[in-house]
């Protein structure tokens, strides 16, 4: 198998493979945008990140997670190079449809919120993450249109995910509308969202950087009212997690096990 210097150098990045293979001092650059481990983050312009991002979801089929970090990461590559256009981009892959079909989390949260861990740790990134994260439950998504559909051109309807979930955020939304998981809308919808939830996690990302604070929405109503009891000091310290409790503890889930259209 062949491999561009730029493979290798993402597989097995560092300052002294570099050079070895390259002959090159890389270390002045590296140093300039390397602090402590983590890489250097430049402020974006949003628009164009959702739109780079949107058009990355459809490179190769590669999808969502793929296209949200290609919106932060791929976008910093391209206005500045290295250390950024040194990651083996295609790893990001890795979060379509929620992971290997699992419907597990959004891939557009997934791939945005792993660029953030390029350039931050959790205590800094974990505020960026509830923001991100409780955005997006309330969120009337798609959100974000292209001057021209790539899978399909036209108006979408949108729905509120309630949950960071890829399952319920694209079945509620195909459900509400009947429309199906393997049509080209749906494939539109979630490229669309993409482009929305890069959208934000780059304004949470200039605003950090620029130390002006985001807004945090805060937790939603049932989680702070649930969490008064489930918590580390609450009575029943037994839950893990932060989702809203809503969309699954609410009883508002038909039981088809045992009623059944
Ligand atoms: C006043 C305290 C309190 C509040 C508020 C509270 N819980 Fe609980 N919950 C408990 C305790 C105590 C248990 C028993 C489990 C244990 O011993 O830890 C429990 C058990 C549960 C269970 C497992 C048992 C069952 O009935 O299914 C679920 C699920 C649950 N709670 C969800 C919630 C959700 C969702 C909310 C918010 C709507 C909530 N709880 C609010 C105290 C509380
Ligand atoms: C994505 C769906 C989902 C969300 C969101 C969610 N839960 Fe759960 N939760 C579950 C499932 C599924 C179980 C396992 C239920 C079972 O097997 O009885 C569970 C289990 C629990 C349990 C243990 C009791 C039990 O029945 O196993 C508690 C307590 C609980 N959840 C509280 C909460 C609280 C509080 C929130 C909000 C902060 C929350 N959950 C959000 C799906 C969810």
């Amino acid at each position: 198998m062949q491999m561009s210097r730029r493979e290798v150098l993402g597989t097995i990045s560092g300052v002294l493979v570099g050079s070895a293979l390259t002959g090159v001092n890389m270390a002045f650059s590296r140093e300039a945008a390397v602090q402590d481990g983590y890489w250097v983050p430049h402020k974006l312009d949003a628009e164009q990140a959702a739109a780079f991002a949107y058009e990355n979801h459809f490179y190769k089929g590669y999808g969502c997670c793929y296209g949200a970090f290609q919106g932060i990461v791929g976008m910093m590559a391209r206005k500045y190079g290295a250390p950024y256009d040194t990651f083996p981009m295609h790893m990001m892959e890795v979060g379509k449809s929620g992971i290997s079909e699992w419907g597990t989390i959004c891939g557009a949260l997934l791939g945005a919120v792993s660029a953030w861990a390029l350039f931050w740790g959790r205590a800094d990134r974990d505020p960026m993450v509830d923001e991100l994260f409780t955005w997006y439950e309330l969120a009337s998504l798609p959100g974000y249109k292209p001057k021209k559909g790539l899978a399909f051109d036209g108006d979408l309807p949108a729905s509120v995910p309630a949950s960071v979930l890829c399952h319920p955020s694209v079945s509620k939304w195909c459900y509400e509308h009947g429309i199906d998981m393997n049509s080209k809308q749906r494939s539109e919808r979630c490229a669309r969202v993409t482009g929305t939830v890069t959208h934000r996690a780059v304004a949470i990302m200039n605003a950090k950087i620029d130390k002006a604070g985001f807004a945090v929405l805060g937790p939603g109503a049932s989680r702070t009212a649930c969490g008064a009891c489930h918590s580390p000091d609450g009575e029943s310290d037994i839950l893990k997690g932060k989702m809203e409790c809503k969309a699954c503890h609410s009883g508002a889930l038909a039981d088809v096990f045992n009623d059944h259209p």
